[in-house]
């Protein structure tokens, strides 16, 4: 449809049903088996049902086709409804975790697997995702942290980008093997006070500015369609309810002209946070504040026909708002195609080779974090796989809602096919439980009656099966309810039980490998002191158990690198490797009385984000300038050489990091700037260069102006956040 006949339409239709496009149901008001319940929604009007503008949480192809069907029936005008869904990490196929892509540091597998996902969820119907999560994360405490990509803005933007672009299909939306992208929780979710789910965030102008903001921008340039306003307030101000970021920062500044919605029932939250008296007065704020459509509240079918009415809100100002709903349903091609989708969904690839995808995102996300005498790869001749998960399906998390777990392979199973056909014999025990009795996860809480025999016969029959080992793989963890929405903890060990079950079995057999899943950097000192190796593995999804054995095993080097620093203890949270330069900086060597530390523990993190180890033997010389001097519109190179000493390949990141040493503000003591990936063979030589120009030295400067100031810089290029020593130029004014 052209925009003047789009522009026609809105003509016929009547204010009632113009606002219906601003209104989005749950998918539980059109079929009971959505997943997605409409809590004080129900039940809903027949009215509002028949001319909502869209849905979420339809799993279920048949299902959604039925309701498209008799909603286009019934619709006056025949606008179809628009189907959306999280599918954040996967659909049938499901991939890692988002934090374990963020691992990754690799756009490109991050795209393909945002593609793979979008044809599996568009041949269901669905036609938009809540993805990608481009919040900055630096509170490991806060339980979705797992659905972000991490602590850096860069790494962040790029995977955002990346995510957008495979959704999207490079912006060919009626292409039906992809789905429209929103970026959410604009903005600034990610700072949650104290790690707090929905709790408030305050945070300075600058910090917004160059830290949280940079992801969402990305997005929105790579051509994100939609964009989610947040839960939580800034500096005050409810997100959706604050103009300043909807209309200010979001449409003037970041030019974004797509659809804003709502978080869930935000809108009706602006009356517990105190910012709205009523639901009339919330759907007024929300919608002058910016947002196009309500998800789930009911405030804008209830009000905002009324609202126009008294003269509250200009009808032009709703016409706007359901011109962007339109037209995203035309670019979707929905008007030609109602039916969009809903076909078999291997058209464009085969399940073997979402699959194959799949496994690879999973070694290319595990991150070894420790390898004494070089433990891994796998060479002994009677390993043992102890602990909870050795033997579970349970990999995915729980924003992958239509990922099934019967398909899902386990350590088990990856183990049993690496193993086949070799002399290698293997042996399960599952050791303990995953949880420690009455432990509160997500929500519900864990209890056994029999908990404590249950363990007893658990821990008997796993020390049995280590003194037969010669190596030990311990698979520990968080249950995976322990991460994602609403699961913010204020500890960030293993259970006790797991930590316990380490302590014995490295007793009887040192050799002891750990691989810890879970969907947060937890605290794993006295995990690591007790492990020869340490390999974080997140949630990695229906491939699992192929892609851990993959580097297990050493088919594929060790590749993945921290996306968020890993602390000694949850009291160093919020814990991130840019924090800004202090005026009393603690020593390298000593005590450091009256600098910036803690008494009981290091200030830095237990590993530091961009840390990994492969395999081989890497090792990484300073950096050399091709320049001193840098003018604004020249460009200086910056190179390493990277050098493999081992026998075995090795794959890295090696990355470049800036600092800005003197400036109008203070400025982080390092920042990531760009990275890239390279494998090198045994005994393999590589240079390594960087470009650096001006524009990467731009920061919010005194004067509330983005720019760069001209002086001294420091670069390295580096295996980690805290590895190197830097190189200097001066950037010319
Ligand atoms: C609430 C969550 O905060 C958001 O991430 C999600 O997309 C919506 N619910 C819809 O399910």
């Amino acid at each position: 449809m052209t925009e003047k006949k789009l522009a026609a339409l809105l003509a016929e239709m009547s204010l009632e049903e113009k606002v219906m496009q601003l209104v989005q149901l749950p998918g539980s008001a059109y079929d009971d088996t959505a997943n997605i319940t409409g809590n004080e929604l129900e039940p809903v009007d027949p009215r509002v049902k028949q001319l909502a503008g869209s849905t979420l949480g339809i799993l279920s192809g048949k299902t959604a086709k039925r309701i498209q069907q008799e909603y286009m029936a019934a619709h006056p005008h025949h606008i179809p409804l628009l189907l959306m869904a999280d599918v954040i990490h996967g659909y049938r196929t499901v991939f890692p975790c988002p934090l374990g892509l963020g691992a990754t540091f690799d756009p490109e597998i991050v795209e393909q697997a945002a593609s793979a996902q979008a044809e599996e969820a568009a041949a269901d119907g669905i036609q938009v995702t809540f993805s990608p999560m481009a919040d900055l994360v630096r509170d490991a405490r806060w339980g979705r942290v797992m659905e972000s990509t991490g602590e850096d803005k860069v790494l962040n933007g790029r995977m955002a980008a990346a995510m957008v672009r495979g959704y999207q299909g490079g912006g060919a939306l009626k292409d039906e093997h992809t789905v429209a992208s929103c970026v959410k929780h604009y903005a600034a979710y990610g700072a949650a006070d104290g790690g707090r789910d929905y709790n408030n965030t305050e945070l300075s102008e600058h910090t917004l500015r160059e830290d949280y903001l940079p992801a969402y921008a990305e997005g929105i340039r790579a051509g994100a369609r939609m964009i989610m306003s947040s839960f939580n307030s800034w500096n005050g101000i409810p997100v959706t309810g604050s103009a300043f970021l909807l209309k200010q920062i979001l449409r003037s500044e970041l030019g974004f002209d797509g659809v804003v919605i709502s978080d869930w029932d935000a809108v009706g939250q602006l009356i517990p946070h105190g910012f709205a008296e009523d639901r009339k007065d919330a759907a007024r704020k929300a919608f002058q504040a910016g947002v196009d459509i309500d998800m789930c509240t009911g405030a804008y079918a209830d009000h905002l026909t009324e609202l126009v009415r008294d003269g509250e809100i200009a009808e032009k100002e709703i016409d706007g708002a359901v011109m962007r709903v339109l037209r995203l349903k035309n670019d979707l091609g929905l008007f030609e195609n109602p039916l969009r989708g809903f076909t078999d969904c291997t058209r464009n690839t085969t399940l073997e080779e979402r699959r194959a995808l799949a496994r690879k995102a999973v070694a290319e996300s595990l991150v070894l974090l420790k390898n004494e005498e070089n433990l891994l790869p796998l060479r002994g001749k009677r390993i043992a796989f102890i602990g909870p998960y050795a033997d579970s399906r349970e990999l995915i998390s729980t924003w992958a809602m239509a990922g099934e777990k019967e398909p899902v392979v386990s350590l088990m199973e990856g183990a049993a096919a690496a193993f086949a056909h070799t002399k290698t014999e293997i042996r399960i025990s599952p050791g303990c439980t995953l949880l420690d009795n009455d432990t509160v996860v997500s929500f519900y809480q864990y209890h056994s009656d029999t908990w404590e025999e249950e363990n007893e016969r658990m821990l008997a029959e796993a020390l049995k099966t280590a003194s037969w080992a010669d190596t030990v793989v311990l698979c520990l963890g968080e249950h995976p309810m322990q991460s994602g929405e609403s699961t913010s903890r204020a500890d960030l060990h293993l259970p006790k039980v797991q930590e316990q079950l380490l302590e014995a079995v490295a007793a009887v057999c040192p050799q002891v490998a750990t691989l810890v899943f879970c969907g947060r950097p937890l605290a794993l000192s006295s995990v690591a002191g007790r492990s020869k190796a340490l390999m974080i593995c997140w949630l990695p999804g229906t491939e699992g158990g192929n892609g851990i054995l993959d580097v297990l095993t050493g088919k594929m080097p060790p590749m993945g690198r921290l996306p968020m620093s890993f602390p000694w203890t949850v009291g160093q949270e919020p814990l991130h490797y840019d924090c800004y330069a202090t005026g009393r900086p603690k020593p390298a060597e000593g005590l450091g009385s009256f600098t910036t530390r803690y008494l009981d523990y290091p200030n830095e993190a237990l590993y530091p984000f961009g840390f990994g180890l492969s395999y081989g033997d890497t090792v990484i010389s300073d950096p050399v300038v091709s320049a001193v001097d840098l003018s604004e519109k020249g460009e200086l190179t910056v190179t390493a050489i990277l050098e493999n000493r081992g026998d075995a390949c090795a794959a890295h990141t090696v990355q470049l990091y800036l600092r800005d040493v003197s400036a109008s503000r203070v400025r982080p003591v390092r920042e990531l700037k760009d990275f890239r990936r390279l494998t090198l063979q045994p005994g393999e030589k590589r240079d390594v260069r960087f470009a650096v120009t001006e524009s990467m030295l731009r920061f919010w400067r005194a004067d509330g102006t983005f720019g760069s100031e001209p002086g001294k810089f420091q670069v390295w290029i580096s295996l980690s956040s805290r590895q190197g020593n830097p190189a200097e130029f001066v950037l010319k004014g």
